[in-house]
């Protein structure tokens, strides 16, 4: 009984917060302020797996070397400061016009920054046709969204809170207002931009150093390379045999070490620009301009499309790091599990006339690699070996309101 009553009263206090947080913009949520260091967190860039050693920042389109990854260049540096005002603004319900939803409602850091559902839900119970992507070495990446309809995170940051994923804030001129009525956010963007005004460029610019900071890189595929006592089991290095093989071509698509499309210009995915043809040494072969896909590709879901993508069925070819904790799978979650994937591309491939070369036989036809049962668990067990638990664990990422 004294549960109950006590569960009523404490639901009484809740609606009446968030009724007022709704009618007065300017309170701060339910009057938390965020916890931050004194001292900001480093967010700088420990990705030397990505870029096969190489500075991340280093940009030199004339030199075809290694293909090692670039951070996209279109994208913030990443300043401490400016990634600490990131994470309040990512962590922030009052980003959204009714004060529910932030970028982490359907980001969420122990799902490596996805949400565990088919569809996320907006901040009016309407729910968005897609599956809630992962962060996952954003600021590396060319093509963004499943259909790659966007260049780089800088691009992609403010438009979450204006539009099609419904935070609700139309104007961007109107949030900038009300933050300036937030106490916490003066500081905040003095100590990242000099001054205290609050933009719409500074907003973007903030998140998207926040979200580019957010790497997962420390994989036991990762740290294998540097620490011997790392061993792979029998299951996972037959897995990992399986997965760089010609039987399945997994690694044609999702291409180490960022496991994602080889989107990059000379890349087999490239937006567009000059493809290279490279021998197995990395020699160079010949060139020729590449077709239009934006590191998309048809992987054979559906004979009638749902959802069409960037066009053909195309979607965009997600990384498989941290892949092991995002479920469901696929732009629409249909599969709930690793094994579940693993059976579409093992007998499931639909024979499109828009499938993708990688996964057709020299014929045409759908590849089929007829795994049997130990190697589709060997499969999922190499996948699982590219979990990084610093993505979920480290706090610089986590949410500063408690
Ligand atoms: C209501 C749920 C929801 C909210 C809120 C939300 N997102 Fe997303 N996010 C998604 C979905 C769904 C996609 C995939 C959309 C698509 O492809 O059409 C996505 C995609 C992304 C991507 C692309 C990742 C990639 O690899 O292509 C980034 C980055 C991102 N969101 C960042 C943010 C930021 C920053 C915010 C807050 C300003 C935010 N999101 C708010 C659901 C949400
Ligand atoms: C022709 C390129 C291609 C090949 C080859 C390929 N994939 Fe994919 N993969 C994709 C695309 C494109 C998607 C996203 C499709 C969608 O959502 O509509 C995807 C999605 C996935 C997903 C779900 C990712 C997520 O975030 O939901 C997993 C897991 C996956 N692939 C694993 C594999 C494995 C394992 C192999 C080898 C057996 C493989 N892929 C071969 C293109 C490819």
């Amino acid at each position: 009984m004294r549960n109950k009553a006590l569960l009523f009263a404490a639901i009484a206090l809740v609606t009446m917060t968030l009724y007022n947080c709704n009618s007065t913009e300017e309170l701060s949520q339910f009057g938390l302020k965020p916890e931050l260091p004194a001292e900001p967190y480093d967010y700088s860039l420990k990705v030397s797996v990505l870029t096969n050693g190489v500075d991340p920042t280093f940009i030199d389109p004339n030199v075809f070397n290694n293909f090692g990854l670039q951070f996209n260049p279109n994208n913030p540096p990443i300043t401490n400061e400016g990634a600490s005002l990131g994470r309040v603004l990512f962590y922030d319900p009052q980003l959204s016009i009714n004060n529910s939803i932030s970028c982490a409602s359907c980001h969420k850091q122990e799902l490596a920054f996805s949400d565990g559902m088919a569809g996320s839900t907006g901040f009016g119970g309407k729910v968005t046709p897609r599956n809630s992507m992962a962060i996952i070495n954003a600021g590396f990446n060319n093509n963004l969204f499943w259909d790659s309809r966007v260049q780089s995170v800088s691009e992609l940051a403010v438009k979450p809170i204006q539009n099609h994923i419904e935070m609700g804030m139309e104007s961007m001129t109107r949030l900038s207002g009300k933050l300036a009525k937030v106490d916490y956010y003066k500081d905040l963007f003095k100590k990242a931009f000099g001054t205290e005004q609050i933009s719409e460029e500074r907003i973007g610019a903030a998140l998207a150093q926040f979200v580019c900071s957010i790497t997962a890189t420390n994989s036991r595929f990762d740290q294998r390379n540097t620490n011997s006592a790392i061993q792979f089991s029998s299951l996972e290095s037959l897995g990992e045999e399986l997965f760089f093989s010609p039987r399945t071509n997994c690694n044609r698509c999702h291409a180490a070490p960022s496991f994602a499309a080889p989107d990059f210009v000379g890349g087999e995915y490239g937006g567009g620009g000059i493809t290279f043809t490279v021998g197995p040494n990395g020699e160079f072969i010949s060139s020729a301009v590449g077709d239009d896909v934006k590191g998309t590709a048809n992987n054979g879901l559906d004979l009638v499309y749902q959802d069409n993508g960037m066009g053909n069925g195309k979607f965009r070819i997600p990384s498989l790091r941290n892949i092991e904790l995002t479920s469901p799978y696929m732009h629409d979650g249909r599969f709930n599990t690793l094994e579940e994937v693993v059976e579409h591309y093992n007998t499931g491939v639909k024979p499109h006339n828009h499938l993708d070369k990688n996964l057709r036989n020299a014929d045409g036809s759908p590849l089929r690699p007829n795994l049997n049962s130990l190697e589709q668990k060997a499969l999922v067990a190499f996948l699982k070996t590219l979990t990084d638990e610093t993505t979920i664990t480290d706090v610089k990422w986590s949410n500063p309101f408690k």
